[in-house]
């Protein structure tokens, strides 16, 4: 079997918004999860058209506001991380903690401080922090005040954001991105740009918009990390779902290379490649407008063309399958993208399709597409795991997802890939980005704590957990 390179970044990943909890302490302002309701429905309330982002404690529940309370507990986690043999530990930094409303001049240094043990508690044990700078998580009052990401106004704010927490970490942190799975505002801008029903999610244009503020500002992270320390290396993260045609129907095959543009291409071409795919028209025409249309200036073209990305993070789960034909039965459920049913596939709970092959060809298609290096930030298996009486886990299903996928990864670094690591999502059980459960589990740690808030919140290992300490141990060679 093909050996995985020596210091490949074996580890976890996770987002402030989804575990960190203590949403109003330490100065933190409010977040836009912080008004996302609990519940499968969380999405649907938020595209009515009169959703104003009040927070109403009577009517639902906020999971994010306590997440697994890692504020408090983030040594004894990190410890667990550490005892599995992390090499990296991916997390994101709540901008609503460093910027409370976002538009401040200076920073809230107790929110920093936060950090600095956070990456000092994970250097104590060499593991690589690896940042994302924005994931899911942009304060309230951006959005409230500002329209979200379609108003230019955010390329400073988050261009002032960026600047803080890199000049503050840089000298221990290496690795950054600049936003999570930043091509999903196609399907859900609420989570990513800001954007709803009531302030614009249902014109595209906006979405476009949204996407160009984001690309410039992440390309002024890229040039000020630069400056900072050439050495740092600042990527991209993009939510890959490899697309198949559901036949071999001509009409099928080109909905495919449509979608696979506008969903898996279009935003990692941008940041990559430092300029607007020769397609662009093409995916706007259909929503009735052109680039020329939206705000953009030469000298925001330029800073895309002079600051890429050195490396492309992506998170994948599952692959989806295209029917323009409408011969397929039935439609498909996933990770913000639909599709139809893939007849060779299983699902999981939650429907999302599994298909470690499709996990090889993302690598292979990424790779040969801009050659730079891969870096899987997510990947993992979302389940209801039920404890014993001991509250231990046998969670074989995980196991068995993520070791077809680690096989996978081997399969496409022999196709000659160039992968860097491997941090799988949600290491510990965390509040999920889609519906707001807890009942959702991903990790190697289960946290006592139910969709009702109920819980010890104590941790208890689980079954993978000793199954992916032996895979770091021995650098993917037993799985
Ligand atoms: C990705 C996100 O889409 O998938 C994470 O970057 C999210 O924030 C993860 O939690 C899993 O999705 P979910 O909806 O099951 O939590």
């Amino acid at each position: 079997m093909t050996k995985f390179p020596k210091g490949f970044l074996w580890g976890g990943a996770t987002a402030a918004n989804q575990l960190e909890g203590a949403y109003n302490e330490g100065g933190k302002g409010l977040s836009v999860p912080d008004a996302l309701p609990g519940g499968t429905e969380r999405f649907d309330i938020t595209n009515q058209p009169d959703f104003n982002w009040e927070i109403d404690t009577k009517k639902y529940t906020y999971p994010n506001h306590d997440g697994i309370d890692y504020y408090h507990r983030f040594r004894e986690d990190i410890a667990l991380f550490a005892e599995m043999g992390f090499k990296a530990y991916r997390f994101s930094i709540a901008w609503s903690r460093i910027f409370p409303q976002g538009d401040e001049l200076t920073p809230n240094e107790e929110g920093l401080a936060f950090y600095d043990k956070v990456i000092d508690e994970c250097l104590k044990y060499n593991i690589e922090p690896v940042i994302t700078i924005s994931h899911y998580e942009l304060p309230l009052n951006l959005v409230t005040t500002y329209g979200g990401w379609k108003n230019k106004k955010l390329i400073e704010f988050y261009a002032r954001f960026s600047e803080t927490v890199l000049n503050r970490y840089h000298a221990k942190v290496k690795y950054w991105m600049t936003f999570n799975e930043i091509n999903s505002a196609l399907h859900f801008p609420v989570m990513s740009q800001g954007l709803v029903a009531s302030n614009g999610a249902n014109d595209m244009q906006n979405v476009y918009q949204a996407w160009h503020n984001q690309f410039v500002a992440g390309a002024m992270a890229v040039k000020i990390g630069h400056e900072l320390d050439p050495d740092l290396q600042i990527g991209c993260m993009i939510l890959y779902a490899t697309t198949y045609s559901y036949n071999s129907d001509p009409i099928n095959q080109m909905a495919t290379l449509e979608q696979n543009q506008e969903f898996n291409h279009f935003c990692g071409d941008v940041q990559v490649r430092g300029e607007y795919p020769t397609y662009t028209n093409r995916l706007m025409q259909k929503y009735g407008f052109k680039f020329s249309d939206l705000e953009t200036t030469p000298e925001e073209l330029a800073l895309l063309k002079a600051n890429p990305v050195d490396y492309i993070g992506f998170s994948y789960y599952m692959s989806a399958t295209v029917d323009e034909t409408h011969v397929a039965q039935d439609s498909a459920q996933g990770n913000l993208i639909g599709g139809v049913k893939n007849p060779y596939l299983k699902a999981s709970d939650w429907g999302w399709q599994i298909d470690p092959t499709g996990l090889r060809i993302a690598l292979n298609e990424l790779y040969q597409r801009y050659q730079k290096p891969l870096f899987i930030v997510e990947n993992g298996f979302g389940a209801k795991d039920e404890a014993d009486e001991d509250k231990f886990v046998n969670d074989d299903y995980r196991i068995d997802y993520l070791r077809s996928h680690i096989e996978a990864m081997a399969d496409a670094i022999n196709d000659g890939v160039n992968l860097m690591g491997y941090t799988p999502w949600g290491c510990i059980d965390l509040v999920s980005a889609s519906t707001g459960q807890m009942s959702k589990r991903y990790g190697f740690i289960y946290v006592d704590l139910n969709d009702e808030g109920q819980g010890t919140l104590n941790r208890f290992k689980k079954k993978s957990f000793s199954w992916y300490k032996e895979v770091i141990k021995t650098n993917g060679r037993k799985l």
